[in-house]
């Protein structure tokens, strides 16, 4: 199995199996480590660090001696990271603890990077976060957020969905952005909030703000021999079997009645979006299935002021 914390009662475990290991080109993370002078980084904070994927991909750009500390607030992510990076051996480079993304154990001015992937989508006010990071920063350091903008995903098209009914590509839509809403009015983040970071960076005070996308996308491409490949088709019909989408069925259904969605509309939106199943099925086995695999998922940057006169 691909994803070992699957069915953990943890957050995000639907998400952190091998599939999350392709999310980004190695080439890309060399360029952004150009870009950002990874070479003069040493202390690096990953706020919300799951198990650790993500400090561990910029990891291959950072010098070798660069200190690695990852906080979540969820205790069992934080064991697991640990018990990953023991057995992996860079437990001297990468240790993990419990912390709140609001309230960062850490003085002010600690850390030369201070990063997060995927974390804004799913707090409550993104815009405290970044400021905490930025406390946490040293002046002149990089405050760094991969985050998405989800309700994309909903319009870029499979080979199956390209030209169906337009009411059921919009029943997609319509379905992931009553959600998207609805988790954000219950203060549980927006999954979209990448496209808000930008200008959330600016008004926190960073600098220097640049703004990428990143360049990965993930194809699934007949005869999906990669192990990239059957990493997602094995996702994918582990999630199709347990009646998951982006989330499982009953916090959508609690999102969308928060959105403002209609409790008789959901039974036919949620049939609409899960209910091509068996053409998948069909169509990997007949081998006509495609996929561009592209997302929308942004890479912002912003520096710490100078103090004056330093
Ligand atoms: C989607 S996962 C991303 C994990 C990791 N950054 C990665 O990309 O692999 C979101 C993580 O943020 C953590 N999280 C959510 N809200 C948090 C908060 N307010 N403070 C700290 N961690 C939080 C969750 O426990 C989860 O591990």
């Amino acid at each position: 199995m691909t994803n070992e914390f699957r069915t953990l009662e943890a957050h995000s475990a639907e998400y952190f199996g091998d599939t999350r290991d392709y999310w980004w080109n190695q080439d890309f993370i060399d360029l952004i480590g150009r870009r950002f002078a990874f070479e003069k980084v040493h202390d690096v904070l990953d706020v919300g660090c799951g198990v650790g994927h993500w400090a561990q991909v910029l990891a291959s750009a950072l010098p070798a001696e660069a200190q690695v500390i990852g906080v979540d607030r969820d205790q069992s992510w934080v064991d697991k990271a640990t018990e990953r990076a023991a057995a992996w051996g860079i437990s001297h480079r990468f240790r993990y603890q419990l912390s709140e993304a609001q309230v960062l154990p850490f003085r002010d001015a600690s850390f030369d990077l201070v990063t997060c992937q995927t974390l804004l989508i799913h707090v409550a006010d993104p815009g405290a976060v970044i400021a905490e990071m930025m406390r946490v920063a040293r002046p002149g350091g990089l405050v760094l957020a991969s985050e998405p903008n989800n309700v994309a995903s909903s319009l870029i098209l499979n080979s199956i969905g390209f030209k169906g009914p337009v009411e059921e590509i919009l029943a997609g839509v319509r379905l992931q952005l009553l959600c998207e809403r609805g988790k954000t009015a219950l203060g549980e983040g927006n999954n979209s909030v990448g496209d808000l970071l930008p200008g959330l960076f600016v008004a926190s005070g960073l600098t220097d703000v640049a703004v990428y996308l990143n360049d990965k996308t993930n194809a699934l491409l007949p005869p999906y021999d990669t192990s990239e490949q059957r990493a997602m088709l094995e996702e994918i019909e582990d999630l199709e079997s347990r009646d998951f989408w982006i989330w499982n069925r009953a916090d959508s259904f609690r999102y969308f009645l928060a959105g403002g969605g209609i409790e008789s509309e959901f039974d036919a939106l949620w049939t609409s979006v899960m209910g091509s199943s068996e053409r998948f099925v069909k169509a990997v086995a007949d081998r006509t299935y495609s996929h561009s695999g592209a997302s929308l998922n942004y890479l912002v940057a912003g520096k710490k002021m100078r103090e004056r006169g330093i």
